[in-house]
């Protein structure tokens, strides 16, 4: 595991896109695995850029979001759908036959979750996973929990995440209750995992997930035993480490 200390938000995203980018060029046909959240917007606004100025060509990308809401239509405007719509892949070149998010309005569980495990299966696993960290430790929608979940499931979303989440929606009623989401099996097969952590908010959980025990209570803990992760955090973020 390596940790890049960023000084802002600005030289996070900008560090964080560099990497990706390389990705992009050295396997122009790769798989990426993508996030949302505020974490990574800056991320993508900085991939935006490169695209625009002829620097990285994401046509023979393929792509496998995190997570989806259960119950969000495409076009709703706080669907993960819609997020990566607007924050990305309106403004670059992936081809849309290739853009691969749980489907939230499928309602049989079971059938979403095993075709989103093939999906990632048939594209030969993920090359590069972007994560935020959640406030409570969670990666994807992954929710601290007794045991380590392994593939594609669904999760009934915490308390903290509903709350931390309330501020896109109109209120916390509003909220879904419960999410689709990849498991931890799947972002710890993705060859590389980079994760972007900002703000002195995230600071006591990102000291706990680096330095702390292994354990599904703070799911990002795992990743001190991935392989091939790069953690780019702002100085505030990595306050405490
Ligand atoms: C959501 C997403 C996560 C994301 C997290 C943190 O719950 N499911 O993938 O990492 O929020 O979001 P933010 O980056 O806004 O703090």
């Amino acid at each position: 595991m390596r940790l890049i200390v960023a000084k802002d938000y600005e030289e996070m995203s900008r560090r964080a896109a560099d990497i990706l980018a390389a990705q992009v060029i050295l396997k122009p046909d790769c798989v990426l695995g993508l996030a949302t959240g505020s974490s990574p917007i800056g991320t993508y606004q900085e991939l935006i850029r490169r695209h625009k100025a002829g620097e990285v060509d994401f046509s023979r990308c393929s792509t496998v979001n995190l997570d989806e809401y259960v119950g969000l239509p495409a076009d709703h405007d706080q669907s993960y759908a819609y997020f990566m719509r607007h924050n990305l892949f309106e403004h670059v070149n992936f081809r849309t036959e290739c853009l691969n998010i749980p489907n939230g309005l499928e309602k049989d569980a079971q059938k979403e979750c095993a075709r989103y495990d093939a999906v990632i299966r048939d594209l030969g696993g993920i090359d590069m996973q972007l994560l935020g960290l959640g406030p409570n430790g969670h990666i994807g929608f992954n929710e601290p929990d007794d045991v380590f979940p392994t593939g594609t499931h669904m999760v009934q979303l915490t308390d903290s995440t509903i709350q931390a989440n309330k501020r896109f929606f109109a209120s916390e009623a509003d909220v879904p209750r419960y999410a689709y989401t990849m498991g931890i099996r799947d972002i710890m097969q993705a060859r590389r995992v980079l994760m972007v952590v900002s703000g002195k908010g995230k600071a006591e959980i990102l000291r706990q997930a680096l330095l702390g025990p292994v354990t599904p209570r703070v799911p990002a803990s795992i990743l001190q035993l991935h392989r091939n992760c790069v953690i780019v955090a702002d100085e505030e973020a990595a306050s405490q480490v």
